[in-house]
């Protein structure tokens, strides 16, 4: 068994890799746009037959931003696990974390309920649940009569897709102003790449006009951005549709987005299923989300584990700063699986 640098060529042994033996649905697409990202590493684990035969068995990514980095597709073939590969594959991209200074101290990853005690031995910390969640267009519950639904009158959506001078659109600042309060980086790189390469778009919830001019004084102008943007999602859409991250203000415009992506996507004849991760906190809020539009978590019992280290902190009393991670305010309600 060997290391060796996951390239461009092994993108279909990662897919496989990821789908036979995770079950994850993976877009190759998105393998590419991560393996361009300046920042963006990753190591196979190559089982070597006596024949010369190489075989990938294991995997792991990390993609270095600002303010942190994000440990993905920690995946080993089953034949090959208990053997100590996915422990070494983690070690070795946290390694190559201590050693790269100037790269960011804070590494986070989303782990499955297999994957959360090995990182637990590494020192990593959850922070909070995820539900994975599906939805299939082909429910007849994807439509519901938005317009007709007084509250929700009172929204106006925009859909912006690629064209060439998406980047001029205010929509477009707006999103991503909103996302690096929330995440602190700036993954602009990621929502440009993902919007010119496939169908993927951003929808923009805004408050009506007259509603907004009632209840919007200047000081909110100045510190929530555009004021009248009430809910703001990306969605990626290779085979499947995936909605995150989505940042809303308020209830009834996070479930006014979801069903305008919804009909967006029913009226662009999409592949029939979404999927979202939903961040779960002590207040429901969420788990309603989930109801009124019909997602359906994955796994019920043990939800997916938002999981933080401090690598270059050890020793200190991670405890405390643990818990200051800027992504988790309550305005922001999806959030997509990896590398985010
Ligand atoms: C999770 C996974 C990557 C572990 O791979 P692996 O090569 O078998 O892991 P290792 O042999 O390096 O095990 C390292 C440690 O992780 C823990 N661990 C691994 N698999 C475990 C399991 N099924 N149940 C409980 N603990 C487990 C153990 O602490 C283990 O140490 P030990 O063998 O000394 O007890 C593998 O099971 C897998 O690919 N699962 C499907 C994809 C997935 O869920 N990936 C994680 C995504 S975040």
């Amino acid at each position: 068994m060997k290391l060796i640098p996951f390239t461009r060529d092994r993108i279909s042994d990662l897919v496989q890799l990821a789908t036979i033996h995770a079950g994850w649905s993976v877009a190759p697409q998105e393998l590419e746009i991560d393996l361009q990202h300046p920042n963006f590493h990753g190591w196979l684990a190559v089982d070597v037959t006596e024949d010369g035969m190489e075989c990938v068995v294991g995997s792991v990514t990390l993609i270095c931003q600002q303010v942190d980095s994000w440990l993905g597709f920690v995946v080993v073939a089953i034949p090959f696990r208990r053997k100590g590969i996915a422990k070494l594959l983690v070690r070795t991209a946290l390694a190559f974390l201590h050693k790269c200074v100037g790269l960011p101290t804070l590494c986070k990853l989303v782990a499955s309920p297999m994957g959360a005690p090995l990182y637990a031995e590494f020192g990593f910390r959850s922070v909070c649940g995820i539900w994975h969640c599906v939805k299939s267009l082909k429910d007849s519950s994807f439509y519901r009569p938005v317009l007709g639904n007084t509250q929700c009158s009172n929204y106006d959506t925009q859909i912006l897709c690629y064209r060439d001078d998406f980047r001029q659109d205010s929509l477009w600042h707006d999103f991503l102003w909103w996302d690096r309060k929330e995440s602190g980086n700036d993954r602009s790189y990621f929502y440009d790449q993902f919007i010119k390469g496939s169908r993927s778009f951003l929808i923009g919830v805004y408050e009506s006009f007259t509603i907004a001019n009632l209840c919007i004084s200047d000081d909110r102008k100045e510190e929530d951005g555009n004021p009248r943007l009430s809910a703001v999602a990306f969605v990626r859409w290779f085979d499947n549709a995936f909605i995150g991250p989505l940042y809303s203000k308020c209830h009834s415009s996070s479930v006014f987005c979801l069903y305008s992506i919804f009909q967006y996507l029913w009226h662009n004849r999409s592949s029939e299923i979404i999927e979202c991760d939903m961040l779960c906190r002590a207040d429901n809020r969420r788990l309603a989300i989930l109801s009124e539009t019909q997602f359906v978590p994955r796994s019920f019992a043990r939800p997916h584990q938002l999981m933080l280290l401090y690598p270059t902190t050890i020793g200190l009393n991670r405890n405390d700063r643990i818990f200051q991670v800027n992504d988790l305010s309550d305005n922001c309600i999806a959030l997509a699986s990896y590398e985010w």
